[in-house]
């Protein structure tokens, strides 16, 4: 992994893209429409990443609860995901950028999952950013999965029941390769986690948003990276403790 720019520029941001359909209906066009304009913001937030000297960014674009959206809805989305795959990975691939989809990919049907694993592996060497999609992803199915693994390696005399402490189940969960989430950013005006990330959001600075976002730009990543750089993390110790040690 590249190092970041500086230490007021999070190594790895996390984003509820939140606000196409809204979005679209102001514009009187489907919801499809303003998922087709969330487009150009990935674009855009991956660019200003690049630039930023971020390590990682992990985006949610289907969580395990959008299955149950209207059926054109889904199919729509899909279409979507298809054609972004099919368009998208030489470019990423040409700036440095790793791809992942991390959650359930079970869910999808063979010839997504396929596309989806062929576009890890052919990114899997590239080092400059790590941009991982959420994918049928809960932060609750994320916890279930990883506890399994942990009972699977029980169950065969591998490890211990009180060997399991945060450290050693934090391993199992998704993007534990990565440094720790530091910026959890939400857009279109809703101040929730809506189960993303659960585990992995503990110590992040939350930045919510009324900026719906296709709207979302490189100028509104910048602010929530300026509005990061202000604040201070304590990870439960005081402020006089903070600033002693810093
Ligand atoms: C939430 O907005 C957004 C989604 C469920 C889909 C996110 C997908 C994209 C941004 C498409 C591009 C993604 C990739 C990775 C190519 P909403 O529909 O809940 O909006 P609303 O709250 O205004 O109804």
């Amino acid at each position: 992994m590249t190092q970041a720019k500086a230490p007021t520029v999070p190594r790895h941001v996390a984003i509820v893209m939140d606000g196409n359909g809204r979005w679209a209906k102001a514009r009187h066009r489907p919801r499809s429409f303003g998922h087709n304009a969330g487009r150009k913001a990935v674009r855009e937030v991956i660019e200003a990443c690049l630039r930023e000297g971020v390590q990682a960014l992990t985006l949610f674009a289907f969580s395990s609860e959008n299955w149950q959206r209207p059926q054109d809805e889904v199919g729509a989305l899909m279409g979507l995901f298809v054609r972004a795959l099919d368009k998208e990975v030489d470019e990423l691939h040409r700036h440095g950028v790793r791809l992942r989809f991390i959650g359930d990919l079970d869910a999808f049907d063979e010839a997504l999952r396929e596309r989806m694993h062929a576009a890890m592996t052919r990114t899997a060497g590239n080092d400059k950013l790590q941009v991982n999609i959420a994918v049928s992803y809960g932060g609750r199915w994320d916890i279930v999965q990883a506890s399994r693994q942990a009972a699977a390696t029980v169950a065969r005399g591998e490890l211990r029941v009180e060997q399991i402490d945060e450290a050693r189940l934090g391993q199992w969960m998704s993007l534990a390769e990565l440094p720790p989430l530091d910026l959890f950013i939400r857009t279109g005006g809703e101040c929730r986690i809506s189960n993303f990330l659960l585990w992995q959001v503990a110590y992040a600075e939350l930045y919510f948003t009324d900026t719906l976002w296709p709207d979302f730009d490189q100028a509104c990543l910048r602010r929530a990276i300026e509005d990061y750089a202000r604040r201070e993390r304590r990870y439960g110790r005081t402020g006089e403790q903070v600033a002693i040690s810093s």
